[in-house]
């Protein structure tokens, strides 16, 4: 089994025969102390998964979500809403998910359409490259824009930073890798990262006026709102999104293109036009792009003959639930009709269940749709490289040729 400490144990993308044997041998399992970082629990059965999620009483956000050990003082100056529990997590989610409802959300299709045509317009001219670069990449990017309110020529800038947070353990994204250099000085920043600091300064001008956002981007309207987050909250917050609301949709269309690629009666099923309402969830369903998030004991738990002491780590390996074949049929196969799939990428089932859930959706339905109607085929030049991260699921690089 490898490591599932080692971020190294994912250089070659996810580590899907480890997590197999998990679920069949080791349904609680102890990795020990790793790195200087203390040892966790791993829960690896989707219906563990479901039963942990749904029971922050016990299984708490409000210690940190990450492996990575923190202080208090760090947890306090890092946290977001998704660092607490209810009711407390409920009194912030309030402000900002009427922003996110999915029929809200639907009445971005047309901007969704448009900015979708034009990408897979110009990556079919363009012809060979990297499809996370001409494809994956862009249509999120674009999109995080409009969610925020903020300027288009901000945007590249902007999901440099997201990266270089989300991709804190791969040097392609970051000089100051989390598991390799000192990060004692960016203790108390989101990721314990240098990007933290300098979206921190960007929070900060759009707090004071010094930069433009749009009346209808979110942005505004949690400044607008009642309750509002005070400026911490509010810096946290919008590191969050810019995080969280570029890397995974990313990386989920990455995961779309590299198995049809790699599969042409997949890619000539999808182009049948009948799938288009159900593939994009199997296709996240495999992408699994936030491979876990973290738990902490609140009292101790038998489980699987083992116990769980107060206060240890216990982490929820979503992407290994997501191929539970108690619960999936052919559980690596992408199925385009699957039926009820009840796939937890988006921690569904708990109270944090993802607020940009129906956005990305929307733009996985409609990307695909693009592709299926512009392309006659997609082909894999060369091997994807991964995201150096037991956190995220990423598809860095995907060597293409997409035909007209
Ligand atoms: C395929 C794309 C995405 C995946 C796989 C994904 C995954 C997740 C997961 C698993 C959680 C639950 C975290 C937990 O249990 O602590 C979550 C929460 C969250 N996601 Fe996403 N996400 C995606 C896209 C987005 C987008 C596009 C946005 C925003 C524009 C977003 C914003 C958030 C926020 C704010 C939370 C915290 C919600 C809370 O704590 O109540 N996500 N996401």
């Amino acid at each position: 089994m490898l490591n599932l400490a080692d971020h190294d144990s994912f250089t070659r993308g996810v580590p899907h025969d480890t997590f197999a044997r998990m679920r069949a041998e080791a349904p609680l399992h102890w990795t020990p102390e790793f790195a200087g970082q203390r040892g966790f629990w791993s829960l690896t059965r989707h219906a563990d998964i479901v039963a942990a999620n749904r029971d922050p009483g016990t299984f708490s956000s409000a210690q940190g979500i990450r492996i990575e050990d923190q202080s208090h003082e760090e947890y306090l100056a890092r946290r977001t809403f998704q660092e607490t529990d209810p009711p407390e997590h409920f009194a912030t989610r309030r402000i900002v998910q009427g922003a996110f409802a999915k029929p809200v959300i639907a009445e971005f299709e047309g901007v969704v359409r448009e900015l979708a045509q034009d990408i897979v317009a110009r990556a079919v001219r363009t012809g060979t490259g990297d499809g996370v670069a001409m494809i994956a990449k862009e249509l999120p990017m674009k999109m995080l824009g409009r969610i925020l309110g903020v300027p288009d020529a901000d945007l590249d800038w902007l999901v440099e930073k997201g990266d270089a947070l989300i991709g804190n353990t791969d040097p392609d994204f970051t000089d100051t890798v989390l598991d390799k250099v000192d990060t004692d000085a960016y203790a108390m920043m989101p990721f314990r990262s240098p990007a933290g600091v300098e979206l921190y300064d960007y929070a900060e001008d759009v707090l004071d006026g010094r930069r433009p956002v749009t009346d209808d981007g979110i942005l505004r309207r949690v400044m607008d709102a009642t309750g509002a987050m005070d400026r911490l909250a509010f810096k946290n917050f919008f590191c969050l999104l810019v995080a969280a609301g570029n890397d995974t949709t990313r990386y989920s269309i990455a995961m779309a293109l590299y198995l049809l690629a790699r599969d042409p009666a997949l890619y000539n099923t999808l182009k049948t036009g009948d799938y288009f309402d159900t593939a994009g969830d199997e296709f996240i369903r495999l992408a699994s792009p936030t491979l876990h998030f973290r738990r902490t004991a609140t009292q101790d738990i038998e489980m699987h003959g083992q116990t769980i002491r107060a206060g240890d780590k216990v982490i929820l390996w979503f992407v290994s639930g997501n191929r539970d074949g108690a619960v999936f049929d052919a559980p690596d196969t992408a199925v385009l009709d699957r039926p009820s799939n009840r796939n937890l990428a988006f921690g569904q089932g708990g109270p944090h269940v993802c607020l940009g859930m129906w956005l990305a959706r929307l733009e996985l339905r409609v990307v695909l749709e693009e592709i299926c109607r512009q392309t006659s085929a997609l082909t894999l030049t060369g091997e994807p490289s991964w995201t150096r991260s037991n956190f995220i699921c990423g598809v860095k690089t995907l060597p293409l040729t997409i035909s007209p």
